[in-house]
C-alpha cells in the first residue's frame, strides 16, 4: 500500500523510569544518536520531566510526549493533567490507553475515546494503544477485540481528526515480557486495524495513519518488524531505556 507515504514514527515510552537529572542524561546520549535520523523520534517521559526534556531536546528533531492525558481542560480533578497544560509545557504527543492504564487504572474503551479526543481538541497527536490480551489472543477473538477497541476509541471523531492520530497495536501479552509478536502477527493486527479505518473513514485517512507495533520491539528484532508493510513504527518500552538500543531501533525504522 502506501507505507513510504507514511511517517515513521518511533516513541520511546518510559513509564515511571527516570527522575529529572537521569532524563536529561538519557536525552544527551540519544542527542547525537537521534541527529539526522529519517524518522520521527518521540520520548514519552513522567509528567515530572516533561519540562526538562522540552528544554532538552531543542535544537533537535526529538519530540516530546506524555503517558496520559485527562478528558477535561480543567477543574476539580485532583492528581490529573489536562490537554491544555501538556501543550503549553511544550508536550506534542500523548500515549492513550496503554494496557498499563487499562489493567492498573481503570481504563476503558470510553476513557480511551474521551481522552482521544481531549488530545486532539489540545493540539496533541494522541498515541491511541489497543491490543489484545492472552487468552484472547488464544480464544482467537484478537480480531474481535481489536475491532472493537479501534470502533470505540474513535467513536464520534471526524476523518480529519482520525487522520492526526498514532496507532499502537500493542499485544498485552507481549508488553515488558521479552516475548514479541511474530512479524506475521504484528503485520496482521496492523492491517487489520488498517482495514477498521479504511472502513470508518475511507482509503485515504487509513493509508496516511501512522501505525505503530509495541510489545518487547528491541535492537534485534525492530527491523524486521518495521520492515511490514503495515508496522511503519514502534512503541518501546524497555529498550527506550537504553540510548544504544533505542538508537539501533530509530535507525532500523529509518532504513525501514
Ligand atoms: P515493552 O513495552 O517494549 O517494554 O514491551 C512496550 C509498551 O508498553 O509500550
Amino acid at each position: 500500500m502506501k507505507k513510504e507515504l507514511r511517517k515513521a514514527i518511533i516513541a520511546g515510552n518510559w513509564k515511571m523510569n527516570k527522575t529529572r537529572p537521569e532524563a536529561q542524561q538519557l536525552i544527551n546520549e540519544l542527542k547525537p544518536i537521534a541527529n539526522g535520523i529519517g524518522c520521527e523520534v518521540v520520548i514519552c517521559v513522567p509528567f515530572t520531566s516533561l519540562a526538562a526534556a522540552v528544554e532538552a531536546v531543542k535544537d533537535t528533531g526529538i519530540k516530546v510526549g506524555a503517558q496520559n492525558v485527562h478528558f477535561e481542560a480543567n477543574g476539580a480533578y485532583t492528581g490529573e493533567i489536562s490537554a491544555v497544560m501538556l501543550k503549553e509545557i511544550g508536550a506534542e504527543y500523548v500515549i492513550i490507553g496503554h494496557s498499563e492504564r487499562r489493567q492498573y487504572f481503570g481504563e476503558t474503551d470510553e476513557t480511551v475515546n474521551k481522552r482521544t479526543k481531549a488530545a486532539l481538541a489540545g493540539g496533541l497527536i494522541p498515541i491511541v494503544c489497543v491490543g489484545e490480551l492472552l487468552w484472547e489472543r488464544e480464544a482467537n477473538i484478537t480480531e474481535e477485540v481489536v475491532s472493537r477497541q479501534i470502533k470505540l476509541a474513535f467513536a464520534g471523531i471526524g476523518a480529519a481528526d482520525a487522520a492526526k492520530t498514532v496507532i499502537a497495536y500493542e499485544p498485552v501479552w507481549a508488553i515488558g515480557t521479552g516475548v514479541t509478536a511474530t512479524n506475521e502477527q504484528a503485520q496482521e493486527a496492523c492491517k487489520l486495524i488498517r482495514g477498521r479505518l479504511e472502513a470508518l473513514y475511507g482509503k485515504s485517512v487509513a493509508d496516511s495513519v501512522t501505525i505503530q507495533y509495541g510489545g518487547s520491539m528491541n535492537a534485534q528484532n525492530a527491523a524486521e518488524l518495521l520492515a511490514k508493510e503495515d508496522v511503519d513504527g514502534g512503541l518501546i518500552g524497555g529498550a527506550s531505556l537504553k540510548a544504544a538500543d533505542f538508537g539501533v531501533i530509530i535507525k532500523a525504522a529509518t532504513v525501514g
